[in-house]
This record gives structure tokens, C-alpha cells and sequence, in this order.
């Protein structure tokens, strides 16, 4: 037991039917269907071959995308391909969470077979916008119908899923209820590597954050600062974009009516408290970058020709920001600096990232495309860490909803 949940040391998975939530949740590729990138799906393998050696029954529940905010669900089918390609051995897959198809693949599995079922968040109650509204205690999630239907099937709960480790939805917090549970390898290494980070942190303590869920870089722009864990942030993406229009700055009619599309603008007052109380700690991009005719132009504030969206930071911010980053001695780093994902709008990511490969400085680097522009690059740093909002959430030194479950769940086994 560490950090008083059991390890897959604790638990004795022989021919037991085991339950395990992993964090798959990768870019899609939308035109062909296929997985962008597939470090996270990598990351687990440990956990589940090991399960899969010791003879466990492994069915796997996975979220793939968001909710109806991002729009950007997906089944799960992939993954079970890509799995079965690491692991190699066949990951079975079923186009159902949690109705009696699931439940008739789940029963007829043999020891060291795995089963992945299609996204757990095809089930309203799994999804972000449920858990926001409702606030359902751990208690009321072990009465919801995936934890009903499911943990009768089972013995065992397993959670791998450190990168969701901040949301408090049933396949996540609601089977420790009732199941004795334990963490997998990949939360275990997680855990313990960010724990010793904060310690005791060397400083300066630099965020980057960017990205377009900015709802979570609000987040956690508001505890790394609110909590003194930051000595500076630099903002990148839409986040800079929110922070610039609340700052007073022009970032251009076409990229206004695009964050008011978003309904990103509710994020504004948001913004303007932090700027009020943190303006030296917080830095914003100074130019900006954007592409007219297939090519990159830059522009100062306020420059961006009408119709034109602002895609990118200037290469003049970029320097700035890996200034500031090259004289850091910890620096976390959650979402890109533009869509570095063209080539013609990636230079202040790559920028970022080529000065986090040069720094003196303990270099963690989480979510999803944060990652994927790690290997872009080919940049060096000192941790990946599977989580982005988790990572952050873990930062604040809160209790994360998941460890708290885990932990109920670990003593759960020890009465059992
Ligand atoms: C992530 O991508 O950060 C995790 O998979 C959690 O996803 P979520 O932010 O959609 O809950």
C-alpha cells in the first residue's frame, strides 16, 4: 500500500474478474477514423499485461473525448486495435458500456483475457457536463446504472486512469463503493514522481499554459497562482486570447466572435481578477500570429486584419516566454502556444518546446497535445505525465476526487 491505496501488490487478481479504468483518451484523427497519437494508451500497458499474467479476467473502461462541450466523441474500437498490438495479445472490444451485451462478453471471459467496452462516457451519467451539474457523491455514483450493472460482474476495481484522476464520474469514483480496489502501476508511478516534484520545488516555478480547453487552464491558472505555486505564467492559445481581450488588448473582430462562439467569454471576469491581482506574474503574448493566403504573417496587438484568426504567438512572445523558461528551474507545461499542428502556425509551440529541451530545469510536460508535440519535436523533458487537468488539480494539493475513492476502496479490501 502507498499513500494508503492498495498497489497491484495488494490484490490477488488470479482468475478474479477485475474492472479497470484506464485514461486512453487520445486526438482523433477525423478523417480516417485512427488515433493521432498513442502515448497514454502505451503508458498502461504495464498495468494491464501484468493483470493479464497473473490470470486476471480484464475488462477495461475507457473515455475517448469530452462531452457535448467539445464535441469530439469517439468509440473506443481503436484503441482495442492498438492495444492488442502492444499488449500482443487480442484485446476484445464490444460496441456496448454497460447493456446486456456488455454484460454477456464480460461473463464469458477466461483468465488473462482482456475485454474493452466502448466509451464509458456514451453513458449521460459518465459525462463532464452530468458530473458539473449534478455533484454526485461517491455513494450516489454506486447507485448509478454502470456501477449497478457492472460491479455484480465483478471482483476487483482497478483505476490506471491518473489522467483522469479529477473527475468525479461512476466508472471513476463510484465502484470503489463497493469493490475492493487498487491503483495500477502508471497512477502509483504518477503519483509518487509529482509528489516528489512538489516536495520541494525549486524556483522559479514557470506554468505554460495554452491549448483550447480553457476551461481546465482557467482552472488551473487560478490554483497555481491562488496557491503560490507559480512564479510566472505564460499564456499561450485561446487562453491567451481570453487573457488579452480582459487585459484591454485587441486580439481582432474575427478572434472575438470566435471566442464568443465558444462561449468562451464567460471567462472574462475570470480573467480580469487574476489580472488584477497577478498582472506581474502573468505574461501575454506581445505579437501574434496568423495566416492570410496559406502563409504565416505576424502582427503586433491589435494588427490582425479584419477576418483574420489569430492562430499562433508571435515569434518575438516565443523568444520572451523560452527566455523566461531557459532561467526556470521547474517549469509545468499543459497545452500548446497555437495550432502547431500546421506547420504554418506551429512556430511559437515549437519554439516553447525546443527552449524546454534547452533548459536547466526539471521539465514536466502533461495532456493530451502537449504530448503530441512533445514527439513532434523530439523535445527532451524530464516527465510526461499522462494527466493535464489532473496534473494541475494535483498541484493545488487537494485530495483528488479519484485518490479519495481509491483510498475508500483500499480499505474496503483490507474489511473484505
Ligand atoms: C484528459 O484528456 O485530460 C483526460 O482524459 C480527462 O479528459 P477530460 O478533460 O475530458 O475529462
Amino acid at each position: 500500500m502507498r499513500f494508503g491505496i492498495n498497489t497491484l501488490d495488494d490484490i490477488d487478481v488470479t482468475g478474479k474478474t477485475v474492472l479497470c479504468r484506464i485514461d486512453i483518451n487520445q486526438p482523433i484523427n477525423w478523417e480516417t477514423g485512427g488515433l493521432k497519437d498513442t502515448t497514454r494508451i502505451k503508458a498502461c500497458v504495464p498495468t494491464l499485461k501484468e493483470l493479464s499474467d497473473k490470470g486476471a479476467r480484464l475488462v477495461l473502461l475507457a473515455h475517448q473525448g469530452s462531452d457535448i462541450e467539445y464535441k469530439n466523441f469517439h468509440t473506443t474500437l481503436p484503441h482495442s486495435k492498438v492495444l492488442s498490438e502492444l499488449l500482443g495479445r487480442e484485446v476484445k472490444f464490444i460496441d456496448d458500456v454497460c447493456g446486456p451485451a456488455a454484460r454477456e462478453a464480460i461473463k464469458i471471459l477466461k483468465d488473462g483475457e482482456i475485454l474493452l467496452l466502448d466509451n464509458v462516457r456514451y453513458v449521460a451519467e459518465e459525462q463532464t457536463l452530468f458530473e458539473l451539474n449534478l455533484h454526485l457523491t461517491h455513494e450516489q455514483q454506486a447507485k448509478t446504472l454502470l456501477v449497478q450493472k457492472l460491479a455484480p460482474l465483478a471482483d476487483l476495481y482497478v483505476c490506471d486512469a491518473f489522467a483522469a484522476a479529477h473527475r468525479d464520474q461512476p466508472s471513476l469514483c463510484g465502484f470503489e463503493q463497493v469493490l475492493p480496489s487498487a491503483m495500477g502501476r502508471l497512477f502509483e508511478e504518477e503519483f509518487c514522481v509529482i509528489s516528489g516534484v512538489m516536495e520541494n520545488p525549486e524556483r522559479p516555478c514557470v506554468f505554460v499554459l495554452g491549448g483550447a480547453k480553457i476551461n481546465d487552464a482557467f482552472l488551473m491558472m487560478s490554483t497555481a497562482l491562488n496557491g503560490g505555486i507559480a512564479d510566472k505564467i505564460l499564456a499561450g492559445g485561446l487562453v491567451a486570447h481570453v487573457m488579452l481581450w480582459a487585459n484591454g488588448d485587441e486580439i481582432g473582430e474575427a478572434s472575438r466572435q470566435f471566442i464568443k462562439r465558444q462561449g468562451y467569454d464567460t471567462l472574462l471576469g475570470t480573467a480580469q481578477e487574476l489580472l488584477s491581482e497577478y498582472r506581474s506574474k502573468i505574461m501575454l503574448p506581445m505579437d501574434l500570429g496568423y495566416v492570410k493566403d496559406g502563409k504565416r504573417e505576424e502582427c503586433e496587438l491589435g494588427g490582425a486584419p479584419e477576418g483574420e484568426l489569430v492562430v499562433d504567438i508571435g515569434s518575438k512572445t516565443a523568444q520572451t516566454f523560452g527566455d523566461t523558461i531557459r532561467a526556470a528551474k521547474v517549469v509545468f507545461v499543459n497545452g500548446p502556444m497555437g495550432v502547431f499542428e500546421k506547420e504554418e502556425s506551429g512556430l511559437g509551440t515549437q519554439t516553447i518546446w525546443d527552449a524546454l529541451d534547452q533548459a536547466n530545469a526539471y521539465t514536466v510536460i502533461g495532456g493530451g497535445d502537449s504530448i503530441t508535440a512533445t514527439h513532434k519535436y523530439g523535445t527532451k523533458v524530464s516527465y510526461v505525465c499522462t494527466g493535464g487537468g489532473s496534473l494541475i488539480r494535483f498541484l493545488t494539493g487537494e485530495e483528488l476526487p479519484v485518490v479519495k475513492a481509491l483510498r475508500y476502496g483500499s480499505l474496503l479490501e483490507k474489511q473484505g
